[in-house]
């Protein structure tokens, strides 16, 4: 085992995902770009590393346990240790007052945004409690705050997210391994494909700085977050929304 730490991100194909490996990568971490899109993570690798050793695309559906652990035995096979999860992947669903939604809709981005970061905690947590250190970074949203209409499956998988990251976080709070999510508003990326420039407008009006974020704006912070530094702070939710937050 060498002594360089291993950050897997899960949806590291592109958007936040592909700038937190990106980021992570330049602090020194090696990256596993995690996407269901196996082209898209082999590409998003070849722009982050040119070295396989240094970057590892792998392709995980966060819906399918047995994939997500499959996942971690790839990992620890090829890098030997996981210091760092960011489970990022997720969905915005389909814009639409939920009794207008197609049946299944509230179950499919449920799976994605929120059983796939449980997924991925539970298979970490046993390796990184064995190290006795370790850093689990989920990407939730403003949305799971607040609740955004015409978002309802997205909304309650997001403030499932956040109870969930307070719940582990205390579970494993005395063992060197620290949990915190962050909830981005609107942030610029492929994502806003799947929402209506309607509900973009809508998310747009509640920021108080005027402007969308940027990836990097939010693979800064994760960073921090999987860093040494980031030493007391467990169980809690990162604001970064341009002002959109009240709490
Ligand atoms: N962009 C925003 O405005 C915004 C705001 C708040 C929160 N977020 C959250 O940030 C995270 C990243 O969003 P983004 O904007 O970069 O989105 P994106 O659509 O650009 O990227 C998401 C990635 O997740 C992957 N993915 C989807 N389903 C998957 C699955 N079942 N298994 C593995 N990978 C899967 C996709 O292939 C894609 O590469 C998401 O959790 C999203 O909810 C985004």
């Amino acid at each position: 085992m060498t002594d360089q730490r291993v950050a897997i991100i899960t949806g590291a194909a592109r958007g936040i995902g592909e700038a937190t490996a990106a980021r992570l990568h330049q602090d020194g971490f090696r990256v596993v770009v995690a996407d269901l899109d196996e082209t898209g993570a082999r590409d998003a690798v070849g722009r982050i590393s040119t070295s396989q050793d240094e970057a590892l695309p792998i392709q995980v559906d966060v819906t399918d346990e047995s994939s997500v652990r499959q996942m971690f035995k790839t990992t620890l096979d090829q890098f030997g240790r996981i210091d760092a999860l960011v489970n990022n992947a997720g969905v915005a669903g389909q814009s639409a007052p939920c009794w207008e939604l197609p049946d299944g809709e509230f179950e499919r981005v449920v799976a994605i945004d929120l059983h796939g970061v449980y997924y991925g905690c539970r298979a970490v947590l046993p390796h990184m409690l064995e190290r006795g250190s370790g850093r689990i970074v989920n990407v939730a949203s403003i949305a799971g705050k607040e609740g955004n209409p015409n978002a309802v499956p997205y909304s309650s998988a997001k403030s499932g997210v956040l109870g969930l990251t307070k719940a582990i976080a205390k579970e494993v709070a005395t063992t060197g391994i620290l949990v915190n999510a962050v909830t981005p508003a609107v942030i610029e990326t492929p994502i806003l494909e799947q929402v209506s420039q309607e509900h973009i407008n809508y998310m747009l009006s509640k920021i108080p700085m005027g402007r969308t974020g940027q990836s990097e704006e939010v693979a800064a912070l994760i960073s921090w977050l999987c860093s040494d530094e980031c030493s007391f702070s467990t169980g809690a939710i990162f604001d970064i929304s341009g002002g959109r937050a009240t709490y």
